[in-house]
């Protein structure tokens, strides 16, 4: 039996501009992965690729589930690059702690763990920039138009200033800092929100360019601030980043809520993370806060409520 996993994410800046050539700040999340087995299947079971994923609902033979199915079209993907055109008969068992549809880049991680897993079971190996890019190409069955920035973070396991069209910057946090993350209780798959922001570009082109413009330049600023240990700057960041993002039309009633209700009971910054109208929000908290700002999201009902240090 090979095992592989792959790390959640968070995107601290720039989310949905980064759709237009705009950076992106993204820290993987260690603590919460997807894993994936490989296992040569018994021979009293059936002949072919059998496929689980309890977490998803989800058990099918790969020769039997449709080509647009991200998770059978990241196993093929795998098999044909790796040249293994008659593949013996195996069973794949996915398995995720990660929230779907919640802006912690599940998709991705999910991808990236079959393809190392595959890779591992067959003694193959492929480079980091290799297995994104592979995972790039499922990611736009999930969401269409992706920017590369969660199979990124996802593959690197490294906080990266993502630009489409170049290469990938790793980068070391200087100082470390905790935030807070909580669910609003509702989710939108993230290609519906990219969607609407499209159609809403299109209609309105100079001033959507406008904002993703002051979206990269708060980015920029942060990266900077990020690199020198500026914790002080994060939150107002935050709260500019989530300004733009509310006038984008992604944010939600019940995310605005959560967000002012953290900066109320202490928080540095607060703004959405990932596709928006739902899923996580972040709070930048000093370790005093902590605690505040856990049980003001959770008498709000937001749920889950998690801590994590990035560093
Ligand atoms: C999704 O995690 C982030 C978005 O910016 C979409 C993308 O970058 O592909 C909303």
């Amino acid at each position: 039996m090979t095992q592989a996993s792959a790390p959640g994410k968070i995107i601290l800046f720039g989310e949905h501009a980064v759709v237009y050539g705009r950076p992106a700040i993204a820290v993987p999340l260690p603590s919460i992965r997807a894993t994936v087995e490989v296992d040569a299947s018994p021979p009293t079971e059936q002949d072919g690729i059998l496929v689980q994923a309890p977490a998803l609902s989800k058990t099918f033979m790969l020769e039997e589930i449709s080509p647009q199915d991200p998770l059978g079209f990241a196993i093929r993907l795998t098999l044909e690059t790796l040249q293994i055109t008659r593949p013996p008969n195996l069973r794949i068992k996915i398995e995720s702690e990660i929230p779907i549809s919640a802006g912690l880049g599940s998709g991705a991680a999910v991808t990236v763990a079959i393809i190392r897993s595959l890779c591992r079971h067959f003694g193959r190996t492929l480079s980091d920039e290799k297995i994104s890019e592979l995972a790039y190409e499922v990611e736009r069955l999930y969401h269409g138009t992706p920017s590369g920035v969660d199979n990124s973070v996802v593959t690197f396991e490294k906080p990266i200033y993502f630009r489409r069209g170049h290469p990938v910057e790793r980068f070391s946090i200087a100082e470390r800092f905790t935030l807070v993350l909580a669910h609003s209780g509702e989710s939108t798959p993230t290609a519906e929100v990219v969607h609407s922001v499209r159609d809403a570009w299109q209609a309105n082109r100079a001033d959507y360019e406008r904002k993703f413009d002051a979206i990269g330049r708060i980015v920029d600023l942060a990266y900077g601030a990020l690199k020198r240990g500026d914790v002080a700057l994060l939150g107002p960041l935050m709260d500019q980043n989530q300004m733009h993002l509310e006038a984008l039309g992604v944010s939600c009633h019940a995310l605005d809520t959560l967000i002012k209700r953290a900066r109320a009971a202490g928080a540095a910054g607060a703004k959405l993370s990932g596709g928006g109208r739902g899923g996580f929000m972040l709070a930048l908290v000093g370790d005093d806060q902590i605690e505040d700002v856990t049980a003001t999201l959770q008498a709000e009902g937001a749920s889950p409520v998690l801590h994590t240090t990035i560093r």
